[in-house]
């Protein structure tokens, strides 16, 4: 697929088709985000792959529990004192989901990247994160040119050291995110999204 045709058909999926994917385009996908600029040079991130229930199973109890106790309809439909936003649309549209998206992707990845400690106030501190989502970002856009589409989790709260001590990774590295690969349903409903105006985003020279 033409790249800016890949870029332009990626979105996140949360609803895919049962139907397996072939492991070797799996490999494919992570070996694109390998390819990602790093910053550390020697490329040391690690994946994760699950792909039985029982493997699943050991990471999503977290995930299950988010989507469990959110009462949509609650959510939908509480007083606001303006009109909900995209965003809290999007946001009640995706929470339910968190489990089936990745539960339901034939193939769960969890990339892991090394990172002795977050408490720099310097930018640059935050080096192997920006790393890993380069990664993530080439993943997500290889599985768009494959025909594939992602799921992507962030770990809330205790989750990430629950799923981390379940999966006995070594204590120098981080989960980032779990993504989800598979087919995308094609009738998946799609939110709708914010549009930016690239013409009201690029300042020449100076802000203004
Ligand atoms: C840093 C980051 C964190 C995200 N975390 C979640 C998440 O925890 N759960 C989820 O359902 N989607 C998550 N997403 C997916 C976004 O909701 C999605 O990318 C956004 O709504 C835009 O939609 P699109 O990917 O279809 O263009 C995340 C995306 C990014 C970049």
């Amino acid at each position: 697929m033409e790249f800016y045709d890949v870029v332009n058909n990626r979105r996140t999926t949360r609803e895919f088709l049962k139907k397996d994917v072939d492991f070797d385009v799996v490999k494919r996908i992570l070996e694109a985000g390998n390819k990602a600029p790093a910053w550390d040079h020697n490329r040391n991130w690690q994946y994760i792959v699950l792909h039985t229930d029982e493997e699943k199973d050991r990471v999503l109890s977290e995930a299950k529990k988010t989507a469990d106790k959110f009462d949509a309809e609650r959510y939908f439909n509480m007083p606001r004192p303006y009109e909900i936003t995209l965003g809290q649309k999007m946001y009640g549209y995706a929470v339910p989901r968190q489990y089936t998206m990745l539960k339901n992707a034939p193939y769960v990845v969890i990339p892991l990247f090394k990172f002795k400690e977050l408490n720099g106030g310097k930018i640059s501190s935050l080096n192997p994160f920006a790393t890993i989502w380069c990664v993530i970002e080439n993943i997500l856009l290889a599985a768009a040119a494959e025909g594939l589409s992602c799921s992507v989790r962030v770990p809330l709260g205790k989750e990430h050291d629950v799923v981390k001590s379940n999966l006995k990774v070594p204590p120098t590295y981080t989960i980032p995110a779990f993504i989800g690969i598979g087919y995308a349903d094609p009738n998946e409903p799609r939110p709708e999204q914010y549009r930016p105006d690239i013409d009201k985003q690029i300042r020449f020279g100076r802000w203004k």
